[in-house]
């Protein structure tokens, strides 16, 4: 136990800031909240241009032209909530894939080009103005939120989303595997999305709506549980924030019918996870509220990874690779001061990403990879969603620089 000393002391001084951090939320940028509503709002219309428009146009001809109107429409407005956000490197050229979607919309091009363009839109937007697509705790269950269902979405849904009009059905498998879980929790938030009118959603918690977007993606999962080794294949899938925020019906066919299932039974994807895997998701996440502004949810994800994943795997690492543990232990402590002394932002964000590339050095030693190009892929997914952080922070800190 001993061995281990200055590490539980990390732990410990960790747990104390639970306790400090609610006063750092105050630090918060009051137009940083608003700016990612209005990001996470074109997210949301985005996201449904790429689900509605292959039900509108076919073979070139509109099949539905009150549809085909809503998604110009919602392109539209997604670019002008563009335009009311504050410029940053990489949104002129969001501009233009907004106005390269525009047109191929207007030129009725084939419905899987603009699926991937409209879904590509809102992941660039997401990533530009750092919208969380995850929840700051854990996922919660779907059963959670069967009671709310049944009281105010049944009645218009029907049970587990079996409604007799085609537009209010939520168990149809294709549609379902074009919207990720996160687009699931935008319908329910009212200031994202006007699917529905504030009778239905406005009083409803952040974990109730993650619950709620849970218990949908239910309606249409597969019912055999997928072989735990695809976990290991695609580890991106059984944890935050991918099982969270990837369209099924963009992954090779086995990680499809898997995600589907993981992503209505989230407590059962725990266990098939790395907790070192668990730990750079957080980091992510932490870094990702960080560069937000929110410096709460930045020590909360900061506190899990070390907690619910670090410290799970630190014994077995200190044991096959010590000099890596003790440097590790020391990174997380030096990120840890450099927040709490709230160093320069560059600072902070060098050391995470210092300590992320740690933690995934150390993933690999103790469950070497096959290597194989799945594998490969699922975590090259991870690492894109990093490097287009680093890259857009890269070229922001550059102009900085220059400006200065
Ligand atoms: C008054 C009827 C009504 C109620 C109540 C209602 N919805 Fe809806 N919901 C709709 C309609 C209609 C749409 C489609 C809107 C559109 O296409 O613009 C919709 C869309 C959705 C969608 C998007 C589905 C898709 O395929 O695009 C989800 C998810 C959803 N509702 C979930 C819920 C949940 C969960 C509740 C309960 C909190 C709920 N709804 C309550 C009528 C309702």
């Amino acid at each position: 136990m001993t061995r281990y000393r200055p590490f539980y002391t990390i732990a410990l001084l960790l747990s104390l800031w639970t306790w400090v951090a609610p006063a750092w939320s105050q630090q918060q940028l009051p137009d940083k909240k608003s700016e990612q509503d209005i990001a996470a709002k074109a997210v949301s219309l985005l996201s449904f241009v790429a689900v509605d428009y292959p039900e509108s146009v076919d073979d070139s001809v509109v099949r539905d032209r009150k549809l085909y109107r809503q998604q110009q429409s919602n392109v539209e407005v997604a670019s002008a909530l563009l335009r009311q956000l504050p410029d940053r490197p990489g949104r002129a050229q969001l501009q233009d894939s907004l106005k390269e979607l525009a047109r191929l919309i207007a030129d009725r091009a084939a419905p899987d080009l603009v699926r991937r363009r409209a879904n590509t839109a809102a992941d660039r937007f997401a990533a530009l103005y750092q919208l969380p697509r995850s929840p700051a705790e854990s996922l919660p269950s779907g059963e959670e939120a069967q009671a709310l269902y049944q009281d105010r979405c049944s009645h218009c849904h029907g049970e587990r989303g079996s409604a007799a009009q085609p537009e209010r059905r939520l168990d149809d498998p294709v549609r379902m595997a074009n919207l990720s879980l996160y687009d699931f929790y935008n319908v329910l938030e009212p200031t994202r999305n006007d699917a529905h009118n504030s009778a239905v959603d406005s009083d409803l918690s952040s974990r109730q709506r993650w619950a709620l977007a849970i218990l949908v993606a239910g309606f249409s999962a597969p019912e055999i549980a997928p072989a735990p080794q695809l976990a290991e294949k695609y580890p991106a899938l059984v944890g935050l924030p991918g099982i969270a925020v990837l369209r099924p019906a963009e992954l090779p066919q086995e990680a499809r019918d898997a995600i589907l299932w993981w992503r209505a039974h989230p407590a059962e994807t725990r266990h098939l996870q790395h907790p070192l895997a668990r730990a750079a998701g957080l980091l992510y996440l932490a870094q990702n509220a960080y560069r937000g502004g929110d410096i709460a949810s930045t020590y909360h994800q900061l506190m899990l990874g070390l907690r619910e994943g670090y410290l799970e795997s630190r014994p077995q690492l200190a044991q096959s690779n010590p000099a890596l543990a003790a440097q590790l232990d020391q990174q997380w402590q030096e990120l840890r001061v450099a927040i709490l002394d709230q160093a320069p932002t560059n600072e902070v964000i060098e050391k995470f990403q210092r300590l992320q590339g740690n933690v995934v050095r150390a993933r690999e030693q103790l469950q070497p990879t096959s290597g194989g190009g799945i594998y490969g892929w699922g975590a090259l997914l991870f690492i894109a969603a990093l490097a287009l952080g680093a890259a857009l922070w890269y070229r922001l800190r550059r102009r900085r620089v220059g400006s200065a």
